[in-house]
């Protein structure tokens, strides 16, 4: 088990454009293991190689529903309702924020072992992966986010809920 160093906002590293895999090798499947690890470490769903400083077209997702994908020189395609949602990212701590995405995601790419591959997905994991690859072309949710909190701001507004949860359970 590698761990990585995971850049923060503000590395200029991370607003670079990654560059196609020509070959996928046992260099890139090294890298791929270490963004797994880095990702479970960081209790992330989904990690990309700038967010370890490296420039590849690679991200890696596990949307703790059962899809655990390494994806290399990915293409999207993107379709259906625009839908809000929060986000966080591994590169933004202590952060989370409102961001439209499209529902529905084709994305065809080639896997750890070279094999070309393609998948269809409009659940949390369509939402993952636009994020990632956003990764690629050096752009953040912050940069795509209509609002964006802090953990406070965020904690606040949790509490803010139960309470008026709590109202409602003793008028009904
Ligand atoms: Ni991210």
């Amino acid at each position: 088990m590698a761990l990585r160093q995971v850049r923060i906002d503000g590395d200029p590293l991370l607003r670079k454009k990654s560059r196609e895999v020509k070959e996928v090798n046992d260099h890139i499947r090294e890298l791929i293991d270490d963004l797994f690890d880095t990702m479970y470490e960081e209790e992330g769903v989904g990690i990309a190689a700038p967010q370890v400083g490296v420039l590849r077209r690679i991200f890696v997702v596990d949307d703790r529903e059962g899809n655990k994908l390494a994806l290399i020189n990915p293409q999207l395609e993107t379709s259906g309702e625009e839908q809000e949602a929060m986000e966080a990212c591994l590169s933004v701590p202590n952060m989370q924020g409102v961001v439209t995405r499209k529902a529905k995601v084709k994305v065809s790419y080639l896997d750890e072992n070279g094999e070309e591959q393609s998948l269809e997905t409009d659940t949390f994991l369509a939402r993952i992966i636009q994020h990632e690859n956003d990764h690629l072309d050096g752009v953040l949710y912050t940069d795509r986010a209509s609002k964006v909190y802090t953990m406070e701001e965020i904690e606040a507004m949790e509490k803010e809920q139960e309470k008026q949860r709590e109202e409602r359970g003793e008028n009904s």
